[in-house]
């Protein structure tokens, strides 16, 4: 397993011509991206052979707009399997990207003017998708450790206005995810306010010591306005063919964002081929996750011991997710000194500051690790060797 994830199974060609997204087909020649969160290795066998199988009898007719139906399956038993929770297949909607989900979801459930609680730190996509339903989106502090609100700003943030909180399970960019009772006290939580609980599970599937507890693991307490969002980039490094989905708690809500989806009319939906893809990676491709995240944990160590020696980063833990979010020993702005890092070190990073994962992730800065110990090795060797000069 381990030869998937060497540095000669990185094609670094082929990455140049088909990363976007901050990576390297964006960045002149010579630049190493540890940035947007997309593995550098090529995706599991088992997924380029479905490809290629379904290929063969050259047809690419529409799809059914609800998704299919082995797909969807495949999801519920993924579900069942990885995250001891019972999901009606018939109830998870297959979509064009995690990022549409969230799209979709609050587009379901905010209207105009109403408010949905997100993290401060989290991902932009949180707020993007809940100013697309105009709505407003109600940053809450979370602890940069434990990645969990503070009840009582909680508390104090919900008004008549307010329909939903937002989890991002684990966290990203802090890579934190949650213990059975956090889960329950927000689930409590969100019941006595009768709240949708809304939670983005794309980066379930990366752990390390301990497993990931999803929001509808089957001992967390039963709460029925729970919704999740996930998609195959990341576990699977998938993001180029665009898998989400959606699991809805009931049929009601499955058919209010079927409708929202636009899939009916054709505009939008998930292409076949991509869910093709999806069915082998959710079904053929365990051990090929379980090698990922073996190599992962080496790389996770790697760049700890980088960021604690590094003298201008603090020393950071996290328990999930390819990404660090270290917070800056000096006083400078992380746009700053990103910008720095890339002119002096040729190694692009992500920043944090209000662009990107809300207020509070000012002054930290995002690494992602999902590369080779070569790759990272040189990004780090280029940083330190040069540090004199941005610090
Ligand atoms: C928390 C979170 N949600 C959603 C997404 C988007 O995923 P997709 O590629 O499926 O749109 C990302 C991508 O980084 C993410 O980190």
């Amino acid at each position: 397993m381990d030869r998937f994830f060497s540095n000669e199974n990185v094609n670094i060609d082929a990455l140049e011509k088909k990363a976007f997204n901050y990576r390297w087909a964006v960045h002149p020649k010579g630049i190493i991206p540890l940035t947007a969160a997309d593995p550098d290795f090529p995706v599991a066998p088992p997924i380029k052979e479905s490809i290629k199988k379904y290929i063969e009898d050259g047809y690419f007719s529409y799809g059914p707009a609800e998704g299919l139906y082995e797909f969807k399956q495949a999801i519920s038993n993924w579900y069942k399997r990885q995250h001891l929770a019972d999901c009606n297949p018939e109830f998870i909607l297959p979509v064009n990207s995690a990022a549409y989900a969230l799209f979709v979801v609050m587009k379901t459930i905010l209207k105009e003017g109403e408010q949905a609680i997100i993290p401060n730190p989290v991902d932009f996509l949180f707020r993007k998708s809940i100013e697309y339903a105009k709505g407003s989106a109600i940053p809450c502090e979370v602890n940069m450790d434990t990645a969990e609100y503070d009840f009582i700003e909680l508390e104090q943030k919900i008004n008549s206005k307010t329909k939903a909180i937002m989890l991002c399970n684990p966290n990203n960019p802090l890579g934190k995810s949650y213990t059975l009772e956090q889960i329950n006290k927000l689930k409590s939580f969100a019941k006595k306010h009768d709240l949708w609980l809304i939670a983005d599970e794309i980066w379930a599937d990366i752990y390390y010591d301990k497993k990931v507890i999803s929001v509808l693991n089957s001992s967390s307490i039963p709460y029925e306005k729970t919704v999740v969002i996930s998609g195959l980039s990341k576990n699977f490094g998938l993001a180029g063919l665009r898998i989400g989905y959606i699991i809805s708690p009931n049929n009601t809500f499955y058919r209010k964002v079927l409708e929202n989806s636009l899939h009916q009319s054709t505009a939008f939906g998930l292409s076949p081929l991509a869910q093709a893809a999806g069915i082998s990676a959710l079904s053929e491709c365990d051990d090929w996750l379980n090698g990922f995240r073996k190599h992962l944990g080496k790389m996770k160590t790697l760049s700890q011991n980088f960021v604690k020696n590094s003298g201008f980063l603090h020393p950071v833990e996290s328990d999930s997710t390819y990404l660090m979010f270290p917070k800056i020993r000096q006083e400078i702005n992380s746009e700053e000194l990103v910008k720095n890092i890339l002119d002096i070190s040729n190694v692009a990073l992500v920043p944090g500051g209000n662009n990107w994962f809300e207020s509070k992730s000012e002054g930290y800065l995002r690494i992602c690790y999902a590369s080779s110990e070569a790759i990272l090795s040189e990004a780090f060797e280029r940083i330190n060797s040069k540090k004199e000069f941005f610090i």
